[in-house]
């Protein structure tokens, strides 16, 4: 039997990153990051081949590596983790815009430059999931869309820098979706949580995994999501 390929999916325990891990689970054993091992260990069982918790603080970039160190070639890496708090610049205190920074950005940023080489290895592929907020920044979104701003500026970066060595980028821009962030952001916002109103996880997967299956001729550079 040939090998299949292997993906890192960090937020693989609950909303977008769960339902990205499930799809990619067809084609791709998995690496499942996230911090709450009950609920990766559940998802790990659940999924066809082969897939194991990969459980690590993000933002502690000490651990990542030791995490990362193992690992020496990796076909797609997709993150998801992030975070939202939302307020008028007025209330926004430098912790407010470190704590989303350090998940947002700096996680993301460290995270991929230790699995370069085992991306370079398999010609492989980073997914950055980014936001609506990534594209469009509106009042009281500030740490949040200035986090995704940079998010893609990364993104365009390392695409420019690493398609030479064979490894796509895409930044996925989805709007909002029914997982515990937006319940929590919409209690932020004083209003209700209404799921059906949202993209649900499951129609983010579908294009992530589109883009990681593309032909090699192909380099879906950026995926825009609005729900209908
Ligand atoms: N939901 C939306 O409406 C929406 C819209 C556009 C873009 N997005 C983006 O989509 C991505 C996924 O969002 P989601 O809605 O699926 O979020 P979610 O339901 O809140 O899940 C967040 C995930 O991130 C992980 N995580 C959080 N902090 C972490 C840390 N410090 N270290 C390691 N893992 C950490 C969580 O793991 P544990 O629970 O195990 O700690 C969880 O798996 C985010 O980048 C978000 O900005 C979401």
């Amino acid at each position: 039997m040939p090998e299949r390929p292997i993906a890192l999916v960090t937020g693989a325990s609950r909303g977008i990153g769960a339902a990205v891990a499930r799809e990619l689970s067809n084609t791709h054993d998995l690496l499942l990051g996230g911090r709450d091992t009950d609920a990766l260990q559940t998802l790990a069982n659940e999924l066809p081949g082969h897939a194991e918790p990969w459980a690590v603080e993000l933002t502690d970039h000490d651990a990542v590596a030791e995490k990362v160190a193992g690992i020496d070639r990796l076909d797609a890496l997709v993150h998801s983790a992030g975070l939202v708090e939302i307020g008028p610049v007025s209330d926004m205190t430098g912790d407010a815009w470190r704590r989303t920074f350090e998940l947002n950005l700096f996680a993301v940023t460290e995270l991929t430059r230790l699995a370069l080489p085992a991306l370079r290895a398999a010609s492989g592929h980073v997914v950055l999931v980014n936001s609506g907020a990534g594209l469009a920044a509106k009042p009281n979104w500030g740490t949040y869309a200035a986090s995704k701003f940079a998010l893609r500026a990364f993104a365009d970066v390392l695409r420019a820098e690493e398609s030479a060595n064979g490894v796509r980028v895409t930044s996925v821009f989805p709007g909002r979706t029914a997982t515990d962030m937006q319940r929590e952001l919409r209690a932020q916002e004083g209003g209700t949580y209404e799921p059906e109103q949202y993209l649900q996880p499951e129609s983010v997967a579908r294009p992530v995994v589109s883009a990681v299956q593309a032909t090699p001729d192909a380099h879906l550079t950026e995926i825009i999501l609005r729900p209908s």
